[in-house]
């Protein structure tokens, strides 16, 4: 693999340093951060009480303490919980001293990573959008709004490094309420996306916010998508790294379709090898530091 092969893919850290840290918790994004990720993932839901929080199942059953579906459940609620302990080990640092394992919201998030001092891209999943017709899309595009980022980002952009939330602010990096005026559209140079296994929610995106890059996930290939093309509203494909191993054809039809393909979960090195030789432009793993040291970035 060539060395500016390797340099061009984005890494996209899944759910935080999932690997190392709870996730979808500030101790997992910070660590991320740390790590020196060029993006973020996180997975959004709705709150009884229609807060967009970071939260991957259904239920909290999983990574909390807590039980019930989040949508059942309001904020104040999720805020008793512990999304921490479900991972503590003897080797585990103890997180929940740190307070970095309460129930995060996307707001805090967004804080976090303005904050972060670099810009950082953000890559944003829909989880559930059928269920609350439009209204988790609605939210999400207030959030933005509000922090600015609704809006491409001016800068050199793609791959490693790049723009982010924290590029093209004014004073310390910080996205104020005002917002940012940012120029120039080009799909990568956006400080956010936004994916989601459903195309009805990528393209009430695409509708209400058409600047915003939309990445269209893929469990497996459907065979109306098999030429590369991609539903309407859906812009970069997000293939699983399954569907890279068993079709890497694929991965060829979708770049000549004109789309950038960002691989999900990708954390054996085989696999990043792989999506290095497919030239891929984003590799989203559990592992960020792991890969960016494969990559040549440690
Ligand atoms: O980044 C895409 C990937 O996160 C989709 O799968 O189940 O981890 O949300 P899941
Ligand atoms: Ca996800």
């Amino acid at each position: 693999m060539t060395q500016a092969r390797q340099h061009s893919i984005q890494v996209v850290a899944h759910r935080g340093a999932s690997e190392d840290a709870p996730e979808h918790t500030l101790a997992a994004y910070t660590k991320a951060i740390e790590d020196g990720a060029d993006a973020l993932e996180c997975d959004v839901r709705l709150t009884a009480d229609g807060h967009l929080v970071c939260v991957h199942d259904r239920r909290v059953n999983r990574t909390s303490n807590g039980r019930g579906a989040v949508s059942a459940l309001e904020l104040a609620d999720l805020a008793t919980l512990d999304f921490g302990s479900w991972r503590d080990s003897e080797e585990s640092p103890d997180w929940r001293d740190r307070d970095l394992t309460s129930v995060l919201t996307l707001e805090r998030l967004l804080e976090l990573v303005a904050d972060a001092g670099r810009p950082i891209q953000l890559a944003i999943e829909t989880k559930h959008p059928t269920r609350w017709a439009g209204q988790v899309e609605e939210r999400l595009l207030e959030l933005l709004r509000r922090f600015g980022l609704d809006r491409p980002t001016p800068g050199p952009g793609a791959g490693a490094g790049g723009s982010g939330v924290g590029a093209g602010a004014p004073g310390a990096g910080r996205v104020g309420p005002g917002g940012v005026v940012r120029g120039g559209v080009e799909l990568h140079e956006s400080a956010v996306r936004i994916m989601s296994f459903s195309a009805r929610s990528l393209h009430r995106i695409a509708s209400a916010a058409p600047q915003l890059p939309t990445v269209y996930l893929m469990q497996f290939v459907s065979p109306l998508l098999r030429d590369g093309r991609l539903p309407a509203g859906s812009r970069i494909a997000g293939p699983g790294i399954r569907i890279v191993r068993n079709h890497p054809g694929y991965i060829a039809r979708l770049h000549r379709a004109g789309h950038r393909v960002h691989v999900w979960t990708v954390n054996e090195p085989e696999d990043v090898d792989l999506c290095v030789r497919l030239g891929v432009e984003a590799i989203i793993t559990n592992r960020p530091k792991q890969v960016l040291s494969q990559l040549g970035r440690p």
